[in-house]
């Protein structure tokens, strides 16, 4: 195929240069009645791009023409049988896939701390979950991929599950043993999907991890929005070989998705694909220079953690997106916290996010050497500030086996109360309520509030330690079913 076509791309752009009539929707016809602020940042074109279903554009839920041609191209360059543009984000095609793959009850197997659109996709396919936990990575407290033994494990004890779920990357770009999940998986007949909404650079250098599919997952999602440069919203999913029906992920992605997609978005992924077929290496080639370097001034900043492939070693975590800057100030006594809000009021660097331990700079395709410099000026500065005693990732206690009495979807479909924390023995949680970092829920919707889980939010509310996932983060009350 040739990488060098953009069919979407050109089809919008012939539109716009033949100034037609609009009697169509959108009804800012082409950006007629816009807010003329809105113009003054955005331009024009953006507003002209925006169009819909009108001849020689395609039809996204039934693609034949330039639409199918871009996806095809797109299945090209990622060695992919089939991939769909997505215009609701990674979140979306995971859903989508799950949809697909789980009936009512079916078996699913995923991480505990799996992204929350793989809990929607629960709720929407009435799926059960079976978890596996991610170990922790010392030093960072943050989490890794799976590992091929644990999944092993779980398809021995659970020979009708009908999908196993891995997050590759993690947030933190740490790349596990997927190569040896999708053997595991391949033997069982149990189809793989890999959550890569932070991986979809991977591909296009070889200095970086092994991308899934090239690893042999089933189905992958990708946001290409986070790291190959198309616009927020729109993502890729793929899928390989014959263990997915493509006809049934196509069909619960005519249910997921608007019936009016953006044409700005599709456009975005049609030139982001062309962009990495083209300079993908060179791009990235400049962005590992720009992350070589601010790796080695960083290092030499005393005080200063860097997350680096010396300190991997798990099965779950084999390799580094050597992008990923997680950098840690424990040991000047600051928290991840604090180091993010240092570095944003004083310095005018906003970094990707923070947990207790570190932030996580993220460098992609379109970083400066400048936002380099800002960054390590940024912690350099900080470094020097006078701070506390050096710090230590709180230990949590161990953590409970969750007890599921119902599946997400029958929890969803029951009402919730909210309930004083110590009234909540052995009613049944409404929510998910994890600490972070690692992120792994203690509890989640559909779960018994058991005494040993009980202990657990009692001491971490105690503890004051961060928590993500209630409605009521400081834990004095619980949302539980009745
Ligand atoms: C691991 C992971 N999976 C899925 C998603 C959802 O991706 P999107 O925002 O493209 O819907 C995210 C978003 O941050 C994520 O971090």
């Amino acid at each position: 195929m040739n990488q060098k076509d953009a069919p979407l791309w050109q089809a919008i752009k012939k539109q716009v240069n033949s100034r037609s009539v609009q009697l169509h929707i959108p009804g800012h016809n082409g950006g007629q009645a816009i807010a003329s602020e809105f113009k003054t940042i955005a331009g024009r074109g953006i507003f002209q791009m925006d169009l819909t279903e009108i001849p020689g554009l395609d039809d996204l839920h039934n693609p034949g023409d330039v639409i199918a041609k871009a996806q095809a191209l797109a299945a090209d360059l990622y060695g992919a049988d089939k991939s769909y543009f997505l215009i609701n984000g990674t979140s979306c095609g995971i859903i989508a896939l799950i949809m697909s793959l789980c009936k009512q009850g079916g078996k699913i197997i995923i991480p505990r701390n799996a992204h929350r659109s793989v809990l929607s996709g629960l709720v929407l396919a009435g799926a059960e979950p079976i978890y596996y936990q991610p170990a922790v990575l010392p030093g960072f407290g943050c989490l890794v991929g799976p590992e091929p033994v644990q999944i092993r494990d779980l398809l021995q004890k659970h020979r009708d599950v009908k999908a196993v779920i891995g997050v590759s990357p993690t947030y933190y770009g740490i790349v596990g043993d997927i190569a040896g999940v999708a053997k595991i998986c391949k033997m069982a007949g149990v189809p793989l999907l890999v959550d890569e909404a932070h991986g979809s650079h991977l591909r296009f250098h070889p200095e970086f991890p092994p991308d899934a599919l090239r690893s042999g997952a089933d189905a992958v999602v990708q946001s290409t929005h986070k790291t190959g440069g198309s616009l927020t919203q729109s993502s890729l999913l793929h899928l390989k070989g014959e263990q997915i029906e493509a006809g049934l992920v196509a069909e619960a992605l005519r249910m997921l998705q608007s019936t009016s997609p953006s044409y700005i978005l599709m456009a975005s992924l049609d030139l982001a694909r062309r962009q990495m077929a083209q300079q993908g290496k060179d791009l990235l080639s400049h962005t590992l220079e720009l992350s070589h370097w601010c790796r080695e001034k960083l290092l030499g900043i005393p005080g200063v953690r860097l997350l680096s492939v010396e300190e991997l070693g798990l099965p779950g975590a084999m390799y580094l997106d050597p992008t990923r800057l997680t950098i840690s100030l424990l040991e000047l006594g600051l928290t991840g916290y604090q180091t993010a809000e240092l570095l944003a009021e004083r310095y005018g660097v906003i970094v990707e996010m923070a947990d207790y331990a570190s932030i996580v700079a993220i460098l992609s395709v379109g970083s400066r050497l400048e936002d380099c410099h800002r960054l390590v000026e940024g912690i350099g500065k900080i470094a020097v500030l006078p701070s506390g005693k050096p710090r230590a990732i709180p230990q949590t206690v161990v953590m409970p086996a969750p007890e599921v009495v119902l599946s997400p979807r029958e929890a969803w479909q029951r009402l919730g109360q909210r309930t004083s924390l110590e009234q909540c023995l052995g009613q049944i949680s409404g929510e998910t309520v994890a600490v972070y970092p690692p992120g792994i829920p203690v509890v989640g919707p559909g779960e018994k509030i058991t005494a040993s889980v009980l202990a657990y939010l009692l001491e971490i509310r105690a503890q004051g330690y961060k928590i993500q996932g209630p409605e009521d983060p400081t834990l004095m009350t619980l949302k539980i079913l009745i």
